[in-house]
C-alpha cells in the first residue's frame, strides 16, 4: 500500500490532515434532508431488510437506479422473501430478470438464495467477511450490504465513491492504479454508527453532486472539505490512464499441489492467445477480478486453497494480466472436479516442469505460488 503512504506522507506535509478528516457530520445531515425516495431505503432509524438491500445492491450492480426500481418492485411482489426467491425455479427467476442484462447475476442470486436457505437457516450472515463467502457477492456487495442492513462499519466503494473520495482528497494518480489507495482513504471516512447510511450518502453524492463532468461544488455540503476544489482541479479528477494504453484484466490461477509432489497443469485450447501451451487451471481473464466465492466454486480439485498474498503481473501486447494465485497440497488419490475437464488436464513432477510448454506467465505463476515450498 505504498501509495496511501505516500498520500498519508504528504497530506502531513501540507497545511491540513486529510486523514483525519471527518465529513460525516456535514454529508449525514445533508443525506437526511436530500436523499433520493428509492424503494429499498428505509426511514432514518428504521432497520432495512437484508433480503432487500440484497437484492437491490446485486440488480445495482452495473445497472441504473431508474432501469432497476420496476424489476425490484416486480422481484419483491413475485418472491417477497429469501425462502420465497429459493424455492423458486431457476428459468422462473431468469424471466424476470430478462432485459437486466448479465444473467450470471441472476443465476447467483438464486444460488445464494439457495445456499442462504441450506446453509444459513435462512437468514443473512451480518458480517461482511461472511457476506462475502456466498455467491454472486463480491467485495463492493458485501460492503454494502453489511454496512446498509446490519451497519456494521463497512465501506462499499464504487465508480461513485472512488470519484467522491479522488476530489476530496486530491489524489492525482490515476485510475485504475489508484483503485487500492482510494479504497483505504474511503475506509477512513466511515463513521462508527450509522455506516449504511453514510455509504448510501456517498453513494447519492457521487450520482447527483459530484458528477464526472460538472460537479455542483456550490450545492455540495462538503465544498469547504474537499481538497481537489481548493485547489481548482475537480473536474480534472479522478484521473484516469489514457485510452490505447493497453487495458487490465484478471484471473485466478490454481496451482494444485498433489502429496508426491506432482502439479496439475492444463493444456489451453488450440486456437487463441497461447493456443496449445499448458497452464494452471485458471478462471477466463476478465475485466475484473472475479469474486473469491465464485472462483472457489470451480476449484480443480476439492480441497483447502489457501490464497498466495501478493499477486502475479504480466504484460501481453494487448493487455496487462494481474492474477491472483491459490494453492493446495492434495491428497494421491483426488478427484478432479467437472470443471477441470480431465482429459485436458495432467499431473506433471514438478521437476519434470520445465519439459512442458509453459508460457512465461504461467512459469511466473508457479514460481510465485511454489515459492518457500
Ligand atoms: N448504487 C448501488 N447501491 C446503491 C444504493 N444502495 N443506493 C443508491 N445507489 C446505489
Amino acid at each position: 500500500m505504498a501509495g496511501v503512504a505516500k498520500l498519508q506522507r504528504r497530506s502531513r506535509e501540507g497545511t491540513r490532515d486529510p486523514i483525519a478528516r471527518d465529513i460525516a457530520p456535514p454529508l449525514l445531515a445533508w443525506y437526511d434532508s436530500e436523499r433520493r425516495d428509492l424503494p429499498w431505503r428505509m426511514a432514518p432509524g428504521e432497520r432495512a431488510d437484508p433480503y432487500r438491500v440484497w437484492l437491490s445492491e446485486i440488480m445495482l450492480q452495473q445497472t441504473t437506479v431508474k432501469t432497476v426500481i420496476p424489476y425490484y418492485e416486480n422481484f419483491l411482489r413475485l418472491w417477497p422473501s429469501i425462502k420465497a426467491l429459493a424455492a423458486a425455479d431457476l428459468d422462473e427467476v431468469l424471466t424476470a430478470w430478462a432485459g437486466l442484462g448479465y444473467y450470471s447475476r441472476a443465476r447467483n442470486l438464486h444460488a445464494c438464495a439457495r445456499s442462504i436457505v441450506a446453509e444459513h437457516g435462512g437468514r443473512f450472515p451480518s458480517t461482511e467477511t461472511a457476506l462475502a463467502t456466498l455467491p454472486g457477492i463480491g467485495p463492493y456487495t458485501a460492503a454494502a450490504i453489511a454496512a446498509i442492513a446490519f451497519g456494521e462499519r463497512a465501506t462499499p466503494v464504487d465508480g461513485n465513491v472512488e470519484r467522491v473520495v479522488a476530489r476530496l482528497f486530491a489524489v492525482r494518480e490515476p485510475l485504475p492504479l489508484s483503485k487500492p489507495a482510494l479504497r483505504s482513504l474511503a475506509a477512513t471516512l466511515t463513521p462508527l454508527t450509522r455506516a449504511g447510511d453514510f455509504a448510501q450518502a456517498m453513494m447519492d453524492l457521487g450520482a447527483t453532486i459530484c458528477t464526472p463532468r460538472s460537479p455542483s461544488c456550490l450545492m455540495c455540503p462538503l465544498n469547504t472539505e474537499c481538497t481537489a476544489r481548493a485547489l481548482g482541479i475537480e473536474a480534472r479528477l479522478p484521473a484516469r490512464t489514457p485510452k490505447g494504453e493497453r487495458p487490465n484484466r484478471f484471473g485466478i490461477a490454481f496451482i494444485a499441489l498433489r502429496e508426491d509432489g506432482a502439479v496439475l497443469l492444463r493444456k489451453r485450447p488450440e486456437t487463441g492467445l497461447l493456443g496449445g501451451m499448458m497452464e494452471v487451471p485458471s478462471t477466463d481473464w476478465v475485466d475484473m477480478l472475479p469474486a473469491q466465492s465464485d472462483a472457489l466454486r470451480i476449484v480443480p480439485v476439492r480441497a483447502d486453497w489457501w490464497k498466495v498474498p501478493s499477486t502475479v503481473r504480466h504484460v501481453f501486447t494487448h493487455f496487462e494480466l494481474e492474477l491472483v494465485v491459490y494453492r493446495a497440497v492434495v491428497a494421491h488419490d483426488s478427484e478432479l472436479t467437472f470443471w477441470a475437464d480431465g482429459q485436458r488436464c495432467k499431473w506433471v513432477p514438478r521437476r519434470e516442469l520445465d519439459k512442458h510448454a509453459l508460457p512465461s506467465v504461467m512459469r511466473k505463476v508457479i514460481a510465485h505460488g511454489l515459492r518457500e515450498m
